[in-house]
């Protein structure tokens, strides 16, 4: 039982002119809560659908817990609980039956799906809503809906994409909270986010996608340590030049002075100050008052996506869930083979 929850090597997919994924390579440990992020049209949701069986790859290799995507579907797909970005449900029927239905198209048995349905429901806080249909459920509930219908199969991965787009503060943290007890009982976890707070809070690792390809992989705080922090010293009495400092040091990358505030631009910020410290000192200069900014992560994704060209698909507002992005895009979400899609 050593296997990978995700092994992806070179998987590409083209739709028609647009290559959405350029040859992607992953893996993602057993156990791990992993964030993929990237600017709308990055690829994200295209890859989670290659994984589930919604769309097919163009080229390349996918392996949920050693199961080829294609080859060996079903053994993968009934690995993954996927929280969907769009709704893509059976609008008609009372909330419990949908459940019922994805258990049984998983193979549970009808009494043990019922008795899942409300545990699900209880979980994600709606089962007084059990007997209302898709369509009545408030947004915020429809979000708990799909975690809820992610759950029911007590998946070994659950994917989630976009799952706080749209919801309010108190919607997040339940679902920060609930996840996170699931990754401490076992469940690996791949999280698609434009919250980077959230990314930063949840993830062990994240994998920055960007135009299809993966820019980097690494801890959020590795990715925070590729970035300059800045470390702002108040001077007692302001000197008459810029001091030299810290010359040697190639970890440092300016420093300015603006009457009695100097700013020194560095990597590794916390290291770097003390040595700062015992070098004003020797040059006589008194310190008032000493802060460290980090750079966040939002900083390094900026900065790691920004060079593409001006084509719609590469807006890096992080901030901003998908929008105006979407009216240009074909319908991309194919309906789950379970969901009956009344219109
Ligand atoms: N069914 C489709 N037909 C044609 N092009 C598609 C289809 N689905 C996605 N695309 C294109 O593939 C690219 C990647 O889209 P995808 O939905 O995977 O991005 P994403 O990273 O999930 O973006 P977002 O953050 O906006 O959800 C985009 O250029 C998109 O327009
Ligand atoms: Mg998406």
């Amino acid at each position: 039982m050593n296997q990978p929850a995700l092994e992806i090597d070179g998987l590409r997919k083209e739709y028609g002119d647009v290559t959405a994924l350029d040859g992607v390579s992953l893996t993602v440990p057993e156990g791990s809560f992993f964030g993929l992020l990237g600017p709308n049209g990055a690829g994200k949701t295209t890859f989670i659908s290659i994984l589930v069986g919604l769309v097919r790859r163009s080229g390349g290799t996918a392996r949920v817990f050693g199961h080829d995507v294609e080859t060996d579907y079903q053994e993968a797909r009934n690995a993954i609980g996927l929280a969907p970005q769009e709704f893509n449900v059976d609008r008609f029927f009372p909330i419990r039956e949908v459940l019922e239905h994805k258990a049984g198209y998983h193979g549970i048995p009808a009494h043990e799906a019922r008795k899942r349905a409300d545990a699900v429901l209880e979980k994600v806080g709606i089962y007084d809503k059990r007997d209302t249909r898709f369509d009545w459920l408030s947004g915020g509930m429809k979000r708990r809906f799909l975690l809820a219908r992610a759950l029911i199969t007590d998946p070994d991965l659950l994917i989630l994409d976009e799952p706080s787009a749209g919801v309010d503060v108190q919607l997040r943290r339940d679902l920060w909270d609930l996840v996170t007890e699931l990754n401490e009982q076992g469940t690996t976890i791949l999280l698609t986010t434009h919250y980077i707070e959230e990314a930063e809070r949840l993830c062990d690792e994240v994998a920055i996608l960007d135009s299809g390809s993966v820019r980097a992989v690494a801890t959020p705080d590795e990715l925070k340590g590729r970035g300059a922090d800045r470390i702002i010293v108040e001077l007692r009495s302001p000197p008459a030049s810029v001091p030299e400092l810290l010359a040697d040091d190639d970890r440092l990358e300016s420093v300015e002075l603006d009457g009695h505030q100097l700013e020194v631009t560095a990597h590794e910020g916390g290291l770097v100050a003390p040595e700062l410290v015992r070098e004003l000192d020797r040059a006589g200069l008194e310190i008032v008052d000493l802060e460290i900014a980090r750079t966040s992560l939002e900083e390094i994704f900026v900065e790691m996506t920004r060079t593409d060209e001006s084509d719609a698909g590469s807006d890096t507002q992080m901030t901003e869930a998908a929008n105006e992005d979407d009216t240009n895009k074909r319908p991309n979400q194919p309906q789950l083979a379970s969901d009956g899609g009344a219109q």
